[in-house]
C-alpha cells in the first residue's frame, strides 16, 4: 500500500494517540468512541473535536467530555474553490496546534480537497456506511435500498483524494430486512458502527493494523 498510508508511530495506554474527530452532525459515532474511551485506557485518546457547523449538535458530546470542541463553518465572501482552501486550512491549523497525530472523520459530510488530504494522508480515517467499493456517496442507504441488496453494512477505510475510494480497513455485514426503510437501515447500521468504529481505531493506533 505504500509508505504515504504509514502511521507516525505505534500507541500505548502511557502514551495515547492524540485523535481529533471531525464531525457535521449529531454524532451519535463521536459519542460512542468517547464512551470506549471512557470506559478503559485505551492507546488513543480524543484531544479535538471539529465541526464544520457552530450548531452541530455533537460538539455537545465532546464538550461534555472536557475535549476541545469547536464549529468552524465556511468563511464568508470568497469564491468557492478559495473558501474550501480557507476553511481547510482554519482545520489545519487547529489539528496542528492540538498537536493531533490522526484524524477521524464521523460523519463529516463535507468532501476534502487534495490539499488537506496530502497534508493529512495515512493519518486520514472515515467510517462509511455501507460496504465499500459498493454504494459510495452521500445517500448510501437510500441506494443500498434501490438497488435491491440483502446485505449491506459499514467500512471503515483510509481517506484519499477520491470520495469512499481509500484502501479498505475493516467492514462488517448487516442484513437489509424486507420492511426495512431508509431510517430503520441507517440505525441498525449505526449499531455496528459503534463498535467496529472504535475497535478498529484500537487496531491502528496499537500497530496492530497497520495500512
Ligand atoms: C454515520 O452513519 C457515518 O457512517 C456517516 O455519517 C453518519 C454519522 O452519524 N458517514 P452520526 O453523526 O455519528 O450520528
Amino acid at each position: 500500500m505504500g509508505a504515504v498510508f504509514e502511521l507516525p508511530r505505534s500507541a500505548t495506554i502511557e502514551d495515547p494517540m492524540r485523535l481529533a474527530v471531525m464531525i457535521s452532525g449529531g454524532g451519535s459515532g463521536l459519542a460512542a468512541l468517547l464512551e470506549y474511551q471512557r470506559e478503559e485506557s485505551r492507546c488513543h485518546r480524543t484531544v479535538l473535536v471539529l465541526a464544520d457547523r457552530i450548531d452541530a449538535g455533537g460538539l455537545e458530546h465532546g464538550r461534555g467530555e472536557g475535549v476541545r470542541s469547536i464549529g468552524i463553518p465556511l468563511p464568508k465572501g470568497l469564491a468557492k474553490t478559495e473558501k474550501r482552501l480557507a476553511h481547510e486550512r482554519l482545520l489545519h491549523d487547529e489539528l496542528i496546534s492540538c498537536n493531533v497525530e490522526l484524524v477521524v472523520l464521523s460523519g463529516y459530510m463535507r468532501i476534502l480537497t487534495p490539499w488537506f488530504v496530502g497534508r493529512w494522508k495515512g493519518r486520514l480515517i472515515n467510517i462509511h456506511p455501507s460496504l465499500l467499493p459498493d454504494f459510495p456517496g452521500a445517500h448510501a442507504h437510500r441506494d443500498v435500498l434501490a438497488s435491491g441488496v440483502n446485505v449491506t453494512g459499514c467500512t471503515v477505510h483510509l481517506v484519499d483524494e477520491g470520495v469512499d475510494s481509500g484502501p479498505i480497513l475493516a467492514q462488517t455485514r448487516v442484513q437489509v430486512l424486507e420492511d426495512d426503510n431508509e431510517s430503520s437501515l441507517q440505525e441498525r447500521v449505526k449499531h455496528v458502527e459503534h463498535v467496529l468504529y472504535p475497535e478498529t481505531i484500537d487496531l491502528l493506533c496499537s500497530g496492530t493494523m497497520t495500512p
